[in-house]
This record gives structure tokens, sequence and C-alpha cells, in this order.
């Protein structure tokens, strides 16, 4: 089976941390989240991926430079690129992709930021029994007002597509949750060569020519992890075993709640739930709960980490405090200094020592934002 996965995108709402590393290969509980969603993709019988690049395409060619990727349990995905000669839009990219695969039979198409524990061969199953042309997998959201909102009849027939209603009007609290099942077929209603999106024009066009059109709601875990909020909401799920444990790869359990990668036993100063990198260095008075800490993290005296992210290498001072907030690869945050609400350190920042970031966000000095 093949599969297209869109990773063309700026990922803007996660600024910084996006201006040097593409959303997609950002980890998510101290694992590249793409190589997770391959992963997902692989135990559901997908070995062939065209990934749509955009935004910072080398990155991914570096990422996997055998153009394969190999899950823990030994499966492998052959990949191949696709690098858009302009930006096509969602249905353009998987135009674009899927003509570069050769993609001539039914076909998976998922966004690169979304971390689920779908059934895809449950959707897969649905698209065949209703003969359907296109098959969009659909997840409940408590504010269906800031996505696709996408109401069926009983068999799963759309019926329209409402994007972003005013709240309160919202017809359903299903929405598009940005993983389809395509005939071939689909990629004719794809004008080529210019800007066309997915969600815009190719879906309600189908509705409009009365094609196939179904969807299949879902109850299986769901989160877009393109946002501040969500992102660490991802990581605050994972560790509390929403999708299964370990919530990363190898990691062992070494006190209920406490995940650590590498040897060595569950360090002082860390309490569940947490997932702690390797050769991590916590001063043991220091106060770590609710958060991931990738490889090489230091944690100083007397510190507070709570339901943070903190990327690898990140160094925090003594008596500093990080909390609701991500802290990137390699960043600083001096002694006595506060990282809370909301805030995002960009990779290599120094936070100096004594400062208050409070739902800010720091960009490195030789960041495009911070260049302008
Ligand atoms: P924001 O700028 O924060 O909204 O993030 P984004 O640029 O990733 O946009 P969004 O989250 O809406 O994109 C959904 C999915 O489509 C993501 O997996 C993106 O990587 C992908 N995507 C968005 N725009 C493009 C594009 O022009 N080309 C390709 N190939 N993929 C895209």
């Amino acid at each position: 089976m093949r599969a297209v996965v869109l990773v063309g995108g700026e990922g803007t709402r996660l600024r910084p941390l996006t201006f040097e590393t593409p959303k997609p290969l950002l980890p998510v509980a101290n694992q590249v989240f793409l190589d997770r969603q391959l992963g997902w993709l692989a135990a559901h019988g997908v070995d062939e991926v065209g990934l749509s690049l955009g935004y910072l395409p080398s990155a991914f060619i570096d990422h996997y430079p055998e153009g394969t990727f190999t899950d823990p349990a030994g499966r492998t995905v052959q990949l191949h690129y696709a690098q858009e000669p302009t930006p096509l839009g969602t249905a353009g990219a998987v135009r674009f992709a899927a003509e570069q695969l050769g993609v001539r039979e039914r076909f998976v198409v998922c966004n690169g930021d979304v971390l689920t524990g779908l059934d895809l061969g449950a959707l897969l199953a649905f698209h065949e029994a209703r003969h359907a042309e296109a098959t969009i997998h659909l997840a409940a959201v408590e504010e269906p007002s800031r996505f696709g909102v996408v109401p069926t009849d009983e068999r799963g027939r759309v019926l329209a597509f409402v994007e972003k209603p005013a709240p309160g009007t919202e017809p359903t609290r299903w929405i598009n949750a940005g993983t389809y099942v395509l005939e071939p077929s689909v990629l004719e209603r794809i004008a080529p060569e210019r800007p066309v999106s997915i969600e815009f024009d190719t879906f309600p066009g189908m509705l409009e020519t009365g094609g196939a059109l179904y969807a299949r709601p879902s109850d299986a875990y769901w989160i877009d992890v393109g946002a501040l909020a969500e992102y660490l909401q991802a990581h605050a799920d994972l560790l509390a075993g929403r999708l299964g444990t370990p919530p990363a790869p190898g990691a062992r359990e070494v006190s209920p709640g406490v995940w650590v990668q590498g040897p060595g036993p569950a360090p002082a100063g860390v309490a569940a739930p947490a997932l702690v990198g390797e050769r991590h260095q916590i001063d043991p008075s220091a106060d770590v709960v609710g958060s991931v800490l990738g490889a090489g993290v230091q944690v100083g005296a007397h510190a507070t980490v709570v339901d943070a992210v903190l990327h690898d290498r990140v160094t925090i001072g003594p008596d500093a405090t990080v909390r609701a907030s991500i802290v990137g690869a390699g960043a600083v945050v001096g002694a006595r200094a506060t990282v809370e609400a909301g805030s995002i350190v960009g990779p290599h920042v120094t936070v100096d020592a004594g400062t208050t970031l409070t739902g800010e966000r720091r960009p490195p000095a030789d960041s495009p934002a911070a260049r302008a």
C-alpha cells in the first residue's frame, strides 16, 4: 500500500522551533514526529510513502539519507521525495506527489502533523464496503469551530463541508481529521500546476458533482500537534499512555509513570509522569514533573520544570523555572530565569539569568524573524 504524507508546510504556529527544523521533524516525546507517523503507517501495511516537500526540503533528505525508514519492529518503508516547483496547496501537492510515486491504485493521504491511533485498516474496509471514491477520517473535538466540520448521513456519505463554523452553529462535532483513502480517479479532479486545496476545492467539488465521498467517524486518539497548546497536550497524552506505552520506543518505566531512555535508575528530582532522555544530568534538588526531557538535558539545583517539553541538550540553570512551555534544542535557561505560560524558546537561544518570559517566543538571533 502506498501513501502520500504532506510535510511541506512552514509550521508558522510553532515558530521559532520551525525556522530551522520543519514541523514533521521536530521531536514528539523524544521521537522525530515523522518517524512516529511512518511507524504508524508501516504498522498498517504501508510500505511506500511519497513525502510531499515544500519548506526546508533538504532537512528530510538529510534525515533519511538512505531514502528508507525502518520502524523498531523491523518494517521498512521506501521513501520518495516530491518537491513542488511552487506551492500547490494540499490537493495540488497530493497530485504532484502521487504522480511522482506512480500511483495507479487506491492510496492513503495524511497530513504530516497528525498524531493518531486510528485503525487505518478499518478506514480502508469502510471505504471498500461503500465503493467510495474518497473517504475521510473524522475525529470528534471539543471546539469544532476551529476546524472543517463534516456532517454525514447514516451510511457515512458526506452531506456538506462547513469550514470553521461560528461557535454554537456547528452541525456536528466531527471534523476532517486529515487522513484520507483515495481512489486514483480523485487525482483527475485536481487541476495540475496551480494551487488547489483538498478541503476547499476538491472535496466540495466532489459533493457538487455527486462523487462518492464518504467519511468515517472514529473515537481513536487524535490530535494535530501543529500548535503550542496541542503540542504540549500530545506530550501529556503520551505520558498518560493514551496511545499505549512506552511513550517513546525503548523507554523503560523505572518507577510508576517515570520513563527513562538509556541505562540507569529513576533520577532523583523527577516525579511522574515524566520521560527523561539518555545522558541526562538532573540535580536531585530539582523538581521535574509532567514533562519530557530530551537527550543530554541538564537541570540545575532547585530548578522547577512542570508540564514542559525540553528538547535535546537543553540546560536549565539553578533556581530557574519552566512551566507549560517548550525549550528548543541546545537552548540555555539561565539561573533564576522563568519561562512560563506557553512560551517557546528557540534552539540555541540563551535566556539570560533572572529574565521572565510569559507567553513569549524567543527566536535565535540568526533566524529570519530576528533579522527582519
Ligand atoms: P501553520 O503555518 O502553523 O498553519 O502550519 P502548516 O504550514 O504546516 O499548515 P497546516 O498545519 O495547515 O498544514 C497541514 C499539513 O499540510 C501539514 O502536514 C503541512 O506540512 C502540509 N502543508 C501545508 N501547506 C503545504 C504545501 O503548500 N505543500 C505541501 N507539500 N504540504 C503542505
